[in-house]
């Protein structure tokens, strides 16, 4: 036999066929690649990881950057200097593709400039069949592209792209399988987003994410405990367990259990101070969370509880599987067990169909449960999904208009909702210094409040007891309580 042959053939026979084992061989192989490649340059190579979308997809481009620092890349945050840059795509909404395209052109012409440079693309939008194609087509730079089912095979994929010099695609329709145990490096040391489920099985008819999220799938509850336990040991005290429905978390598992059940076992690890999690369907909110809820010390009050539409007759043709009365009722439950939550929303305008009378109704929910906060976005038409295909689509002028009357309430009502804290002593988690004033430091209060008060970096990751002092509308300036 050919020496070549049977050294590859060796070299292939060594390959972990178990994960996470084979993924970490892949990343030592890489390493080795990046290190030559680093001699050739003279110079150690970059990288750039840009998320777009949720918090779902910054949660894995954490575990992007883990496994490009353990490759040997060294992080640069400017886009337009690095060597390898790496987009990690939404497609939730059609202008975010556009950003991504627009992106990609001024990509292309810095390869040209840089014979190291590598493009890799993943995330939610390459799951859309005509995404890739357009890429192929137009976009024939790009190195490497995947999907969000195979995401933990990105070592694998880079090695065969540095092996072959050739585009890498590998894009999976969907998957059962969750891999453990990856590295990741956290953007935060003190808190962590928690994966507890992927997928989504709603198929609310305007949305794209079970297409490219594919089928409810929850983490194994042990799993969930260990990793939290372990974050907790280095240092992490919030956790936000994440999930596109957390609300039927337990629900596919061989032993099922329920969110509420889960967050009470979380709420017993020890040095845990916080717990966050998002987002929550109204249709699964049980009494028995609500109950675990007021009963915590450590379950943050906060609640994001997306109403989507106040109108029942277009939460029907949505498929939300809930009333307007319906969502209103189980709002007033949630407030009377918690008079101090925080409530937040996502809300739709000009979904096909909807009247002036279908509006009026979101903005008697707005009014009637008073949210904190508010993300409004414009209805967009997303290739696939039942509502694309829906008639009535409602004209640009009228979507607008509905829009800015819709942001002016929701604005106004949450300026009124932060006021009411004014003069209040609470606690403070300190996250970050000031970006305007290095004088001052920022934080969260547990219903997610920002606050700005006199401090500096040394504060980071702490609690503080803080007196509000000044409402800006949506955030307030504080001081150390005496
Ligand atoms: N158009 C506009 N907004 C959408 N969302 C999801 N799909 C669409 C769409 N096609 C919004 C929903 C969801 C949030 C994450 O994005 O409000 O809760
Ligand atoms: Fe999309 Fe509805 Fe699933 Fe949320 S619950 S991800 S809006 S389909």
């Amino acid at each position: 036999m050919n020496q070549n042959i049977s050294d590859t053939a060796e070299r292939e026979a060594q390959i972990p066929v178990q994960e996470p084992q084979r993924q970490y061989y892949f990343m030592e192989r890489a390493k080795e690649h990046l290190e030559e490649m680093c001699r050739a340059a003279g110079r150690r190579l970059t990288f750039c990881v840009t998320t777009f979308g949720c918090q779902m997809n910054a949660r894995d481009s954490e575990k992007l950057v883990g496994i490009l620092e353990r490759v040997g890349y060294m992080e640069e945050p400017d886009e337009e200097k690095a060597d390898f840059v790496i987009y990690n795509t939404c497609t939730v909404r059609e202008n975010a593709n556009q950003r991504v395209y627009g992106r990609l052109g001024q990509l292309g012409r810095n390869k040209k400039k840089n014979p190291n440079m590598m493009i890799a693309l993943c995330g939610c939008m390459m799951q859309e069949p005509e995404v890739v194609e357009k890429l192929k087509k137009s976009y024939p730079f790009v190195d490497i592209i995947f999907g969000t089912h195979n995401i933990y095979k990105f070592a694998e994929l880079l090695v065969s792209h540095m092996e072959s010099e050739r585009t890498v695609i590998d894009i999976w329709k969907d998957t059962d399988k969750i891999v453990e145990d990856l590295p990741s490096e956290r953007k935060y040391p003190f808190k962590s987003g928690v994966n507890i489920m992927f997928g989504c099985n709603n198929f609310c008819s305007y949305c794209i994410v079970p297409y490219v999220r594919g089928r409810e799938r929850s983490r194994d509850p042990r799993a969930i405990i260990k990793e939290i336990e372990r974050l907790v040991s280095e240092g992490v005290v919030e956790v936000m367990l994440l999930g596109q429905n957390v609300n039927s978390y337990g629900k596919t598992l061989d032993k099922p259990m329920t969110f509420a059940q889960l967050l009470r076992e979380i709420e017993k690890i020890d040095g845990l101070e916080r717990i966050r999690f998002m987002t929550s369907h109204p249709k699964d909110l049980s009494d028995e969370l609500i109950d675990v809820m007021a009963s915590s010390g450590k379950i943050c009050r906060h609640l994001h509880l997306p109403v989507q539409s106040g109108s029942t007759r277009i939460l029907e043709k949505m498929n939300r599987r809930y009333t307007k009365e319906g969502y209103l009722a189980l709002a007033e439950r949630i407030k009377k067990a918690m008079p101090d939550i925080s409530l937040t929303t996502d809300i739709i305008v000009g979904f096909p169909g909807e009247t002036e009378e279908d509006f009026q109704d979101t903005l008697d929910v707005v009014r009637k449960v008073r949210y904190d906060s508010a993300f409004t976005f414009i209805y967009s038409k997303r290739t696939g999904t039942p509502a694309a295909a829906m008639p009535d689509q409602v004209p640009g002028d009228v979507v607008k208009d509905r829009f800015d009357r819709l942001l002016k309430e929701v604005q106004d009502i949450s300026t009124q909702m932060c006021a009411l804290h004014q003069g209040t002593v609470q606690t403070v988690l300190v996250e970050s210094v000031n970006a305007h004033d290095p004088a001052l430091v920022t934080g969260r209060l547990g219903n997610n409040l920002l606050v700005h008060f006199p401090g500096d970096a040394s504060m980071i990751g702490g609690f503080f007891r803080v007196k509000l002092k000044e409402c800006k509308g949506f955030y307030y300036i504080g001081e150390i309580a005496q």
